[in-house]
């Protein structure tokens, strides 16, 4: 069933959990997902970067994600995750996305207040949820990089909300985009969260919190992964967040590293194989499996 990620949070912000955002660029990543959010009962927002509507299409990314909708009871929506180009949001939300992110907390603060506006006005037209980004979230993957982290200051945050009427609120809390998060254990400026929910009282999303399990990186290491030394947020810190008011979840790198892995092993041990379904399978059941693990850690599973 497709929802919009307004519908989604409104319940999560209720209920004090937090909706996982899955990154998709492929019908087996969707898949994948959506087997996971079934097995756990969990709703579950499907998104794409303007990264993956460049490698795979818009139209083959609303036909999968609509596809799957119709053939699945778990509410999920559709979103833009990280728009930064008015020209690919627009067509996102005239293809069918049920949500887009509007990101150009990059550009100076005026500039943000228009941009998300102007996003606002479209989307909200339509029914489409809105989430845009204050102050940044560092790390650096294909298009979404940033170098200086500066984190969201809370009176600013109140004016821009009530400024663009955004329905969800991306916050820069300490985390980054990619594997490679913190050189040590990680560390989120939890008090800033808090001091931003009790004074934003809407759904707040946790962009870079992949948990770059070890046991997957082990896995990928061990069949020719040069990884070096990743380290993700976590669990324990994820779920203060979502404890704090974090009701959306964005995990990428996770479902990439699972993928590797999965393949690398698959690679490794059947060298005879050269079917690409059998190949690509055991990948994405160790999707499936830390997408699972993921739901639990959030809240959200049992929640459909
Ligand atoms: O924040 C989003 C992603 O992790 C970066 O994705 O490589 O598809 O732009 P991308
Ligand atoms: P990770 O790189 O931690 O998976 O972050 C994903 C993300 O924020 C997508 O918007
Ligand atoms: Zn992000």
């Amino acid at each position: 069933m497709l929802t919009t990620n307004k519908a989604l949070l409104a319940k999560a912000d209720k209920g004090k959990y937090a909706v996982g955002a899955f990154n998709v660029n492929n019908l087996e990543f969707i898949k994948a997902v959506i087997k996971a959010a079934e097995l756990e009962q969990s709703p579950v927002i499907v998104q794409t970067t303007e990264g993956a509507v460049k490698y795979a299409g818009i139209e083959y990314l609303v036909a999968l994600a609509k596809t799957a909708a119709k053939l699945t009871k778990i509410p999920m929506s559709l979103h833009l995750d990280h728009g930064r180009d008015l020209k690919v949001i627009k067509a996102a939300i005239d293809a069918g996305y049920t949500s887009v992110m509007i990101d150009a907390s990059h550009v100076p603060f005026e500039e943000n207040i228009k941009m998300t506006k102007q996003v606002v006005a479209w989307a909200h037209k339509k029914g489409v949820s809105v989430e845009a980004e204050l102050g940044t979230i560092g790390g650096s993957e294909d298009l979404v990089s940033a170098k200086q982290i500066i984190l969201t200051d809370v009176a600013t945050a109140v004016k821009f909300v009530k400024a663009t009427k955004c329905d969800a609120l991306a916050v820069a809390i300490g985390t980054s985009h990619g594997a490679y998060k913190f050189s040590g254990a990680s560390k989120l400026d939890l008090k800033r969260l808090d001091e931003l929910k009790k004074a934003l009282k809407m759904p707040l999303v946790l962009h870079g919190a992949s948990g770059i399990p070890k046991n997957i990186v082990d896995m990928a290491k061990q069949y020719g992964a040069q990884l070096g030394d990743p380290h993700g947020v976590s669990d324990e810190d994820v779920k203060a967040a979502v404890k704090l008011g974090i009701n959306k979840v964005n995990i990428d790198s996770d479902l990439r590293l699972a993928f590797d892995a999965g393949l690398r092993k698959e690679l490794a041990m059947e060298p005879k194989e050269f079917d690409p379904r059998k190949i690509l399978q055991p990948a994405a059941d160790l999707i499936t499996e830390v997408v699972r693990a993921k739901m639990q850690l959030l809240g959200s599973s049992g929640k459909a």
